[in-house]
């Protein structure tokens, strides 16, 4: 079976970290620009990624995390955000930088940046944060994946508490919110879950081919 496939295999949702076993630097930045790289709906990138590695803050997700302590275990826990909001001057920012880097015109790309604009007026505020957390959504596959082809553990976590999140972690101030968690680490040699049957549909049940 293809490599890519057997890392899948091997990935599960890691319950106990083993809190001895640290991500290295270079791992660490490897993980930060698979997150960077995550494609997003017209590029936007309405989002910011937060890596908590402090132990006394970490301690302090554990109650606003359902209890479950592998947020404070891991290596890491990253807090995959979405802007507090996208507006037409943030769509600027964007094509300014798309421009930039691509040796254009920004006037070449009004055309552009004016579909962006006409399509983020069209949501109320509410489809407009969960089309931001949709883009979340599509990083935290990318980290996960890329995760496990590092033979890096992670466990994606939407059992948490939103907005304490925010204020333990000074998203607001930031311009962030919170959506999704993800400690990252290596799993406890004691830790059940790793042996678990994988529970998936087959394939002929989930794939319609046409
Ligand atoms: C968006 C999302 C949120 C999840 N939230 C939690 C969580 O809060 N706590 C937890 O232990 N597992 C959580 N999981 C893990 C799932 O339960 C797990 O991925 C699923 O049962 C499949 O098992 P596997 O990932 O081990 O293959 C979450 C998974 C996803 C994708």
């Amino acid at each position: 079976m293809a490599q890519i496939i057997d890392d899948l295999n091997w990935r599960y949702a890691t319950k106990t970290f083993d809190p001895e076993k640290k991500v290295s630097k270079e791992d660490l930045e490897i993980l930060l620009e698979a997150l960077r790289l995550t494609p997003s709906s017209f590029g936007l990138q309405p989002w910011g990624f937060v890596v908590v590695e402090t132990q006394e803050i970490l301690d302090q997700l554990v109650p606003v995390s359902w209890n479950q302590q592998q947020v404070a275990q891991a290596s890491q826990t990253f807090v995959l955000c979405r802007k507090e909001s996208v507006d037409e001057a943030y769509v600027d920012s964007y094509i300014a930088d798309l421009c930039q880097k691509r040796g254009m015109k920004v006037e070449d790309m009004s055309g552009f940046s004016q579909v962006i604009k006409n399509f983020l007026s069209k949501y109320s505020e509410e489809s407009l944060i969960n089309w931001m957390s949709d883009q979340i959504y599509i990083a935290l596959g990318q980290l996960i994946t890329v995760a496990a082809t590092m033979k890096i553990d992670a466990c994606p976590m939407e059992g948490f508490d939103s907005d304490a999140y925010d204020k333990i972690l000074g998203l607001k101030e930031k311009g962030l919110r919170s959506v999704v968690v993800c400690p990252v680490g290596y799993r406890a040699s004691d830790d059940k879950y790793a042996t678990l049957t994988k529970i998936r549909w087959e394939l002929d049940d989930v794939v319609v081919r046409i």
